[in-house]
């Protein structure tokens, strides 16, 4: 039987253009099969520390993006960009709990978790679920860096 996150390591390749390492994960939109236009989230200059964070939509969906402090432990979850020769993280996902489909709240202020305002789950800032009754960690999108800009491109299996 297939472990999903095999599955999901295979979809998500990375690829270094131009100093960022890009996750390219194939996906398509689950019920239109089309693949959702790329979205501009915000410029990069506009995430100077870690745990700025960008909240955007993306396929019709509230989507957030956070400058992690350092690498998450799977490092699937983070695009790594080059800002003046220092590797930053960036991560992005839907806000959409993985239990029952509310909206986790914005990252707390000290914590910087995410907790869901329906049953309590709760995810750290790279979206990892930590706390059911979630079981699964929020859905990833795939970004991209155009110029100065940071872009929404895919949405990613969620894990
Ligand atoms: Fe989020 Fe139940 S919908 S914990």
């Amino acid at each position: 039987m297939n472990d999903p996150s095999d599955d999901r390591r295979h979809l998500l390749k990375t690829l270094t253009v131009g100093g960022a390492v890009l996750l390219l994960p194939g996906s398509v939109h689950a019920q239109t099969g089309s693949t959702p236009a790329a979205v501009k989230i915000v410029p990069l200059s506009g995430l100077d520390k870690a745990f700025s964070t960008a909240e955007f939509m993306f396929d019709g969906t509230a989507a957030l993006l956070v400058r992690l402090s350092a690498p998450p432990p799977d490092r699937a979850r983070a695009l790594e960009v080059k800002v003046g020769g220092t590797s930053v993280f960036l991560t992005a996902f839907t806000r959409v709990c993985t239990h029952l489909g509310c909206t986790p709240a914005l990252p707390d202020a000290r914590t910087h978790q995410m907790v869901c305002p329906c049953h309590g789950s709760t995810y750290s800032a790279d979206g990892t679920v930590v706390k059911g009754p979630a079981q699964r960690s929020l859905s990833l999108i795939s970004m991209e860096v155009r110029g100065s800009d940071v872009y929404a491109v895919a949405l990613a299996p969620s894990t």
